[in-house]
């Protein structure tokens, strides 16, 4: 079965109650739920995991790359400004895996310090403002 990681960065197991009127009532179990039982029904074996530290979350980066697996990755805030994040997600991307950048929101139609993304660039695709189907998209662009 086909592994994928599905990594989120800083705020997002505040999920819930963490800006409901941005971000969707549903909390982080809930989001583990959903992205896992649909990669189920895809043929997936998806991992989700969340993390507050950069170093831990380019850590998992690095464990993509050595084991040759997709990523789904929200970078929460780090999106902004984590030139490290983006070195660490650019080596995904050139080893041939695929990165999707997903956002709940889209950053967009917010404050102008998250219209940058350093991240986009170096990602396959980008799916934002979907709530939690932005993640739902993502699985499924990588399963297909
Ligand atoms: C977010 C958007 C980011 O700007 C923000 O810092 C987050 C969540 C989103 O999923 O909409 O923490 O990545």
């Amino acid at each position: 079965m086909q592994k994928v990681l599905v990594l989120n960065g800083p705020n997002l197991a505040r999920l819930g109650s963490r800006e409901p009127d941005i971000y969707g009532s549903t909390n982080y179990e809930g989001l583990v739920a959903a992205v896992t039982g649909l990669g189920a029904e895809l043929g997936l074996s998806v991992d989700v995991r969340q993390t507050d530290s950069e170093s831990e979350l380019i850590g998992w980066l690095h464990e993509a790359v050595d084991g040759g697996l997709d990523v789904v990755l929200n970078p929460a805030a780090f999106t902004h400004y984590s030139y490290a994040l983006r070195d660490a997600a650019v080596q995904v991307t050139k080893s041939g895996k695929k990165l999707i950048e997903v956002h709940l929101s889209n950053p967009h139609t917010r404050e102008e310090f998250r219209h940058t993304s350093v991240i986009s660039g170096v990602a396959t695709g980008v799916i934002a403002g979907f709530g939690l189907t932005s993640y739902l998209l993502a699985l499924s662009a990588i399963a297909s």
